[in-house]
């Protein structure tokens, strides 16, 4: 996997907008997936930003969501839904709902979601790019340590770190235990994957990540056996790094 490092995040996320840029140019119907949570943050509002001045036309591009917390919605702040239509969907004047498809965290048939999102990949043919935040545990979207590489969308069982770490996101106490997900199968066969960390609280997992050899005991090392994977990391991600 190859590993590029900036000093700042704000370097890290304009170099990642730029890349996206081009590649939507190159290719205006990609199907694109963004994560959730912190780490796309300023690369999705350096998109925004692109979008607005006219540097992007993200018009002919589909999107799908990566992963959502079951029994969260968009009414929840710090849902998944909620964090890419209010950082990046809604802000982008072209982008309309048919372009769009998301989890719904609150479907009663979780199984028929992930045939409905399955179903969407398959109808572009593959995801022509990711961007992945790394969570404390190594997880990928919320494909969990242990999960099985066989599987395209799936719901599971959230590990105790992810439970832990969920609290940031929300304002209001919510019980989060199952996750619907992307999985490895679709990292796998993406055209390109982009792996993100910054922060000093993501050096451990980041140097975990490049010293071992792919397993599903840290699914972001998974992301070695992709087609085409980076590691985009700031300087402090990158500070256990030799
Ligand atoms: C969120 C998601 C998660 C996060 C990961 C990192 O949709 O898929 O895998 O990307 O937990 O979270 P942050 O970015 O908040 O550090």
């Amino acid at each position: 996997m190859n590993i590029k490092k900036f000093s700042t995040a704000v370097s890290m996320a304009e170099a990642a907008g730029e890349h996206i840029i081009e590649l939507v140019k190159k290719k205006p119907e990609s199907l694109l997936c963004f994560a959730g949570g912190e780490t796309p943050l300023l690369t999705l509002n350096y998109l925004v930003e692109a979008a607005l001045k006219g540097k992007v036309d993200f018009g002919k591009c589909s999107f799908v969501g990566l992963d959502e917390w079951v029994g969260l919605g968009r009414e929840t702040k710090g849902s998944c839904r909620q964090t890419l239509f209010d950082y990046f969907f809604d802000r982008v004047p072209e982008l309309t709902d048919s372009q769009i498809c998301f989890f719904d965290g609150l479907a009663n048939d979780l199984d028929a979601e992930c045939k409905r999102v399955d179903e969407f990949i398959a109808k572009h043919g593959v995801i022509d790019f990711m961007l992945l935040g790394i969570g404390m545990n190594g997880h990928l979207g919320f494909n969990e340590p242990g999960v099985p590489t066989d599987k395209y969308c799936h719901v599971v069982d959230l590990d105790s770190v992810t439970k832990k770490v969920s609290v940031k996101y929300f304002d209001e106490e919510v019980n989060v235990s199952k996750g619907i997900s992307l999985g490895i199968k679709h990292i796998m066969e993406a055209t390109e994957v982009m792996l993100m960390a910054y922060g000093e609280k993501k050096a451990d997992i980041v140097k975990r990540t490049i010293d071992t050899e792919p397993t599903s005991d840290v699914p972001s090392t998974l992301a070695k056996n992709s087609k085409n994977a980076v590691m985009f990391i700031d300087e402090a991600a990158g500070s256990q790094l030799n």
